[in-house]
């Protein structure tokens, strides 16, 4: 089943928060607000791309998304289908449409395996191909992504890097997934390899018609892979749009500050923004207003007391009381 108005995948205002643990019995109760209030749409086919500083909520959005974690509040739609508290039967089959491409792939992949039955093993849990089946399918998919026959009857340790992360992906396409979930998916990686596997995924994204969720704090990457952005702050997203608008248009001082930062050979990005000052306040007492204010350069009283809407002009979101 399909939603009628073409949307894979639609978040709303959806929360995940921690429960911190206390030192004594007497102390008051603590949570960190990880995600807080999240909306996202993703159509068939289209790469959505999340960033933000490590600690903002990226993998916590991302494990509420695959419902490896249940969210403390909203909803989370997959084709037309709520999924938000799904259990059992419903769950094993949302799982079949999603699949996650970890960050590390050294951690990732489990050493006493060949990279066949890697790929296997998906399948021998999800799908009714008998044993033979699962195998040619297995291999087939590692022969996509760029591995021979031979080299499916290897183990993790006899392959580099990239090459893992390659298995990696095999093994997230196993059951033909329409949502591709990728944390930080070349992090882990030498720089002269990351552009390979950034256009694996993008040629496998044609060819199978999937749709990405890719997750880095590397800007180039996103421009590189995605179609939309959504720039997240402490549990919440501040600008969101297609690539080009945010990336050339940021609205939101902390979209300024983020594309500040990076060396950029384009003049006319070289732009007057302020560096961010200061670290990620504390996740467990975030600051009143908007959570951004303490490391604004624009914050005025009103930032202080107010958290900011969002607010939309031409498909281009951004919650921010004095937007550019
Ligand atoms: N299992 C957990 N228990 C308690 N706090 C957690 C847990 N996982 C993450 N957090 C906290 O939630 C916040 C968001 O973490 P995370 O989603 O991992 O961010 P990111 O992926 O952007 O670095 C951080 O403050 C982190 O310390
Ligand atoms: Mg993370």
């Amino acid at each position: 089943m399909s939603a009628p108005d073409g949307l894979l995948l639609e978040v709303n205002d959806l929360a995940m928060r921690y429960a911190v643990r206390r030192r004594s019995p007497f102390e008051a109760r603590r949570y960190v607000h990880a995600v807080n209030g999240i909306d996202i749409r993703l159509r068939h086919g289209e790469t959505l791309g999340i960033v933000g500083e490590s600690g903002c909520g990226k993998t916590t959005l991302a494990r509420c998304i695959l419902r490896l974690l249940e969210p403390t509040r909203g909803r989370i739609v997959l084709n037309g289908r709520d999924i938000t508290h799904a259990k059992g039967g419903e769950l094993r089959a949302a799982r079949r449409d999603m699949q996650f491409v970890f960050q590390d792939p050294y951690a990732s992949l489990d050493p006493r395996l060949r990279a066949v039955d890697l790929v296997r093993e998906p399948l021998d849990a999800l799908s009714t191909l008998s044993r033979a089946e699962a195998n040619e399918r297995a291999i087939g998919l590692l022969e996509k992504v760029g591995l021979t026959r031979a080299q499916a009857q290897r183990y993790p340790h006899q392959f580099s890097g990239g090459q893992r992360q390659r298995i990696g992906i095999a093994r997230a396409l196993a059951l033909n997934p329409k949502l591709v979930l990728a944390d930080e998916p070349v992090s882990a990686l030498d720089v002269s390899i990351r552009a390979q596997i950034l256009n694996l995924m993008a040629a496998l994204r044609e060819e199978l018609g999937l749709s990405y969720i890719v997750i880095s704090h590397d800007l180039a990457i996103i421009d590189h892979v995605c179609d939309r952005v959504a720039i997240i702050y402490l549990g919440r997203i501040v600008e969101q749009g297609e690539v080009a608008d945010v990336f050339n248009r940021p609205r939101h001082p902390y979209t300024q500050a983020l594309l500040a930062a990076v060396p950029h050979h384009d003049p006319r990005q070289r732009r007057r923004a302020a560096e961010i000052v200061g670290d990620l306040p504390n996740p467990t007492a975030p600051p009143p207003g908007c959570t951004f204010h303490p490391r604004c350069p624009k914050a005025t009283d009103l930032c202080k007391r107010v958290a900011p809407q969002t607010t939309t002009t031409d498909g281009h979101d951004v919650a921010c009381h004095h937007p550019d």
